[in-house]
C-alpha cells in the first residue's frame, strides 16, 4: 500500500492516509512520507493510537531522535512524566494533575504559545517534530503553523537582498524573556546560551528558500539590538499573516508532523489550569548547522 496525501483546504498542510504509524513501515514508505514533507511542510495522520515506544520507532524512520535535555527545558529529570525520547508538551505533573497557575514549569511552557521553530536554540536545530494528541481539552488548544517558504517568496526583492546573509542569535533566554519569565538559575542561564542561525535557509530537499524565524531569535549579529528586534518583529508579522497559516484543530489520536526548517508553529490557549491536554512530541534531529558558531 502506498501513501496518499490530500491537501487540506487551507494551503500547505496535507492529510495522509494509508499509514499505520504503530507498525513498521514497508520499504520505500518512509521515503514517500519524506517526499510529502518536502512538498507540504505539515502532514496530519489521523487515528494513530500510539504508545510512546511506537511513536519513537516511527519517528526514527526519518533520522536520529533529538532527545530533550537540560539545554531545552527547566524540568528536572526526577520530575519527568515521560521516557527519555519524549518531549512532554502536556500541562501535567508526574501525578497527572494540571500544573498550578504559578508553577514555573507552566510559566516556562507558556513560551510554546509564541511563534517558534523547535530547538532553534540548538546549534544543530531540529528537522521534524511529531506531535501526538493523546488527551484534548473540551475547547481551545489548537496548533497553528506558518509557511515560511511562502512567506519568504512573498517578500519584495529589496527585502530579500537585505536579509540574505543575516545571522541571528537564538536562545530560550530570549523567548522566555519576552513573556517576562524570570528567576532562571545560573545553571539554566548557562544551558540556554545563545547559538547562531541563518535568517534565510535553503531546504535541502526542494531547494526553496525560507525565512528562519522563531521566538527564540533575540538579536541580529552585528546590529544594534533594538534595530534587529524590529526587523525580526516585522518579518514575523509578515510571515504569520492568515494567508500563510494553517490552523490545526485537534482530533484525538492525531499525529501531526512538521518540518521545522520551513515552518513556525504556536500553541493556542485553553483552560490549562483546569483541563488536561496531553500532547507528546518526538523530534528528529537536524543534520547540520545553519551558520558558523561564535568562537
Ligand atoms: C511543540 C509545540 C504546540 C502545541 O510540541 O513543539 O510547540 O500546540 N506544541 O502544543
Ligand atoms: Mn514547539
Amino acid at each position: 500500500m502506498s501513501v496518499q496525501i490530500r491537501r487540506l483546504t487551507t494551503g500547505f498542510a496535507g492529510e495522509v492516509s494509508g499509514i499505520d504509524a504503530a507498525r513498521p513501515l514497508l520499504p520505500g514508505v518512509a521515503e514517500e512520507i519524506d517526499a510529502g514533507m518536502a512538498e507540504y511542510g505539515v502532514l496530519v495522520f489521523r487515528n494513530q493510537v500510539l504508545t510512546d515506544e511506537q511513536q519513537a520507532a516511527f519517528s526514527e524512520n526519518f533520522g536520529q531522535l533529538e532527545l530533550p535535555s537540560a539545554v531545552s527545558n527547566i524540568t528536572k529529570s526526577h520530575e519527568r512524566r515521560l521516557g527519555p525520547a519524549m518531549a512532554d508538551v502536556s500541562n501535567l505533573t508526574k501525578e497527572h494533575r494540571p500544573f498550578d497557575r504559578d508553577d514555573r514549569r507552566r510559566m516556562f511552557n507558556l513560551g510554546n504559545r509564541l511563534w517558534h521553530s523547535d530547538s532553534s536554540f540548538r546549534a544543530v536545530p531540529a528537522k521534524y517534530s511529531l506531535l501526538s494528541g493523546r488527551i484534548l481539552p473540551s475547547s481551545g488548544g489548537n496548533t497553528e503553523f506558518a509557511d515560511m517558504t511562502a512567506a519568504y517568496e512573498a517578500l519584495d526583492t529589496t527585502m530579500k537582498a537585505r536579509i540574505e546573509d543575516l545571522v541571528c542569535e537564538h536562545s530560550l533566554l530570549y523567548s522566555r524573556g519576552r513573556l517576562g519569565f524570570e528567576g532562571l538559575t545560573e545553571e539554566e542561564k548557562t544551558n540556554f546560551h545563545p547559538v547562531r542561525q541563518a535568517l534565510v535557509r535553503t531546504h535541502p530537499a526542494n531547494g526553496r528558500k525560507s525565512l528562519y524565524l522563531s521566538a527564540h531569535a533575540g538579536r541580529i549579529v552585528g546590529w544594534p539590538v533594538p534595530e534587529g528586534r524590529l526587523l525580526l518583529e516585522e518579518l514575523t508579522e509578515h510571515a504569520t499573516q492568515r494567508d500563510f497559516v494553517y490552523v490545526h484543530e485537534w482530533r484525538i489520536n492525531d499525529l501531526v508532523v512538521w518540518d521545522n526548517r520551513r515552518t513556525m508553529h504556536r500553541a493556542r490557549p485553553f483552560d490549562d489550569v483546569n483541563e488536561v491536554r496531553d500532547m507528546r512530541r518526538t523530534t528528529v534531529a537536524g543534520e547540520s548547522m545553519t551558520a558558523a558558531q561564535a568562537a
